[in-house]
C-alpha cells in the first residue's frame, strides 16, 4: 500500500467571491436539486411567534395559553420567532458584528482555526464537510463550543466576551423554551432538562456566512437538513436565505420582528417526544447581491446522555418507543462527520 497524506488547502467562497471577474462559479458548487424536491410556497402563512415572557406571567392562564401555542408550533411548524425573551438587542447586535470581524481577519490571523477533527471545540470552515461533500456549499462557517466548556478565538477584541455572555443569556432562554415545551407534553416543568442535563448541555455557536454569488440558482447555502440537539436558536444580518419545510413546501422567513430569536426543534427533541415533535426540515439559499450572515446556537443534551423517548410518552400498544436509544455524542460525530442529508441522520436511529 501506498499511503498518500493529502493535505487539503481550504477554498473559503467569501475570498473565491472576492476575486476579480467572477461570473461563472466552479462546478463543485454546482448543485442539482432533488427532482422529487418540494417546490417554494407562495403562501403568506406566516410563522407563529411566542411571547417569551408570557411563560413566567404571575397569571396562570396566561401560562397556560401560551405553553399551549407552544406546544402547537412545535407540532404544525417546528418553527417559531420568540418575543420579549429578554437579551438585549445591542447584544444580538454584537454578535453578528463581531462574527463579521472575525471573517474580516486575514487568513493568516484566521489560519490557527482551521478546522481538522469535527469535534474540535474551534473549528473554522467552509461546505459543511469538506472532506465528504460532493457538492460544496456557497458558505464558511465558524463553530465555537461554547457549553459546558467555553471556548473561543482570540480575534478579535471583544469577540470572546460577547459570545460568553451571549451563551448564557441564550441558555436561559433555551431553558424557559423547554420548561414550557416540556409542560405542553404533560411533562413536569423540568423533565427535559432533567433527563437531558441541560445543565452541562452542548452548545455550539455557529456563524454562517453566505457571500453573494454570482449564479445563485445554481449554488446552494445549506442542503435541506434537520439539526442535531434540542432547540436552535438563529438570528442574521437583515438578508434573507432560510427556507423552512411546512406542509410540504418551502416558506421563506423573511419578515420577522426585529430583535426576536428564531427557533427551530432539532433532532433529539424528535428522539424525546417520540416523533410528537417532529425536527424541521430546513435550507440555506443564496443570492447575488448581500452576504449574509446567521449565527446560530444548537443547544443539545450533555455529551453523555443516552437519548431515548420519554417513557411517559410511550405506550408500547398504541405509541410503542419509534427510535433506539443512542449516546448525543456518538449521534453527533456521525451528524457532523457525514454530508448533510435531509433527515437521513435521524432515519438511522428510527
Ligand atoms: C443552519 O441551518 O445552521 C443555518 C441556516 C441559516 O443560515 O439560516
Ligand atoms: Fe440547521
Amino acid at each position: 500500500y501506498i499511503t498518500r497524506v493529502v493535505h487539503f488547502k481550504m477554498n473559503f467562497v467569501k475570498r473565491l467571491s472576492e476575486s476579480r471577474d467572477l461570473n461563472t462559479i466552479p462546478s463543485i458548487y454546482t448543485y442539482t436539486t432533488n427532482p422529487n424536491e418540494s417546490p417554494v410556497s407562495n403562501s403568506q402563512d406566516s410563522i407563529p411567534t411566542i411571547d417569551f415572557s408570557l411563560l413566567t406571567s404571575p397569571d396562570p392562564s396566561l401560562r397556560l395559553q401560551v405553553i399551549q401555542e407552544l406546544g402547537d408550533a412545535c407540532k404544525d411548524w417546528g418553527f417559531f420567532q420568540v418575543i420579549n425573551h429578554g437579551v438585549p438587542e445591542d447584544l444580538m447586535n454584537m454578535v453578528v458584528e463581531k462574527s463579521n470581524e472575525f471573517f474580516n481577519l486575514t487568513d493568516e490571523e484566521k489560519k490557527d482555526f482551521e478546522e481538522k477533527d469535527v469535534l474540535d471545540p474551534i473549528r473554522y470552515g467552509t461546505s459543511f464537510n469538506s472532506k465528504k461533500d460532493k457538492v460544496f456549499c456557497w458558505r464558511d462557517f465558524l463553530k465555537v463550543i461554547v457549553h459546558p466548556e467555553f471556548h473561543s478565538p482570540n480575534k478579535p477584541v471583544g469577540f470572546s466576551e460577547i459570545m460568553l455572555e451571549y451563551s448564557k443569556r441564550t441558555r436561559e432562554v433555551v431553558r424557559g423554551l423547554l420548561n414550557g415545551i416540556s409542560m405542553s407534553l404533560g411533562l413536569d416543568q423540568s423533565c427535559i432538562e432533567k433527563t437531558m442535563k441541560l445543565e452541562s448541555g452542548l452548545q455550539i455557536f455557529v456563524v454562517n456566512l453566505y457571500p453573494p454569488c454570482p449564479q445563485p440558482e445554481l449554488a446552494i447555502g445549506l442542503p435541506p437538513h434537520s439539526d442535531h440537539g434540542l432547540l436552535t436558536l438563529l438570528i442574521n444580518n437583515g438578508v434573507g436565505g432560510l427556507q423552512i419545510k411546512h406542509n410540504g413546501k418551502w416558506v421563506n422567513v423573511n419578515d420577522t420582528f426585529p430583535g426576536s430569536f428564531l427557533v427551530n426543534t432539532a433532532d433529539h427533541l424528535e428522539i424525546f417526544s417520540n416523533g410528537k415533535y417532529k425536527s424541521v426540515e430546513h435550507r440555506a439559499i443564496v443570492n447575488n447581491v448581500a452576504t449574509r450572515i446567521s449565527v446560530v446556537v444548537a443547544n443539545g443534551p450533555s455529551l453523555d446522555t443516552v437519548v431515548r423517548p420519554a417513557y411517559e410518552l410511550v405506550d408500547e400498544e398504541r405509541c410503542p418507543a419509534s427510535f433506539v436509544p443512542m449516546k448525543y455524542k456518538e449521534y453527533l460525530e456521525m451528524q457532523q462527520g457525514n454530508q448533510i442529508v435531509g433527515k437521513t441522520c435521524l432515519d438511522r436511529v428510527r
